[in-house]
């Protein structure tokens, strides 16, 4: 499984806990977000990492911001993108089990770094309940886009 990781500069030591953990884990990762302290603006990574999902670049996308609300916001308005901001597993295990999330946020001003693999190691072992009433449910989510 490919995942695609893309943050802020709040979040560069965070994101290479994540992608570390992620790579001894056989994860293929691709990193789209800075590797640098300057000051940026998330909303640049939330829409890349929310593309490359979209796309099929990526399978599913990992977002890290200060508080993972802006990024969060930004990966949203690419259309087929439903990302959560996640600060505890249990969330994080709904959100795929109910909700199809494709894309997992999470604040590095928020959690710690042992936290957030626990955030993304339950995230990613969770799997959608297909059909019946979640489907249902995400389809209508879907379908807002459209009458957007
Ligand atoms: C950057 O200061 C901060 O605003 C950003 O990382 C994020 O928390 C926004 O939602």
């Amino acid at each position: 499984m490919k995942i695609i990781i893309g943050n802020d500069h709040t979040a560069v030591e965070l994101k290479n806990v994540i992608m570390e953990h992620l790579k001894e884990q056989g994860y293929e990762v691709e990193n789209i977000g800075t590797d640098k302290a300057e000051s940026c603006d998330y909303p640049v990574y939330g829409e890349k990492v929310g593309r490359a999902v979209v796309n099929g670049e990526a399978d599913l996308g990992i977002a890290i911001c200060g508080t993972g609300i802006g990024i969060s916001l930004a990966a949203n308005k690419v259309k087929g993108v439903r990302a959560v901001v996640c600060s505890e597993p249990y969330s994080a295990q709904m959100s795929r089990i109910h909700n199809n999330a494709n894309v997992l946020c999470f604040g590095a001003r928020v959690v710690g770094s042992e936290l957030a693999k626990m955030i993304v190691d339950t995230w990613l072992s969770a799997e959608f309940e297909e059909g019946g009433r979640h489907q249902r449910r995400v389809d209508m989510i879907m379908e807002i886009e459209d009458r957007a």
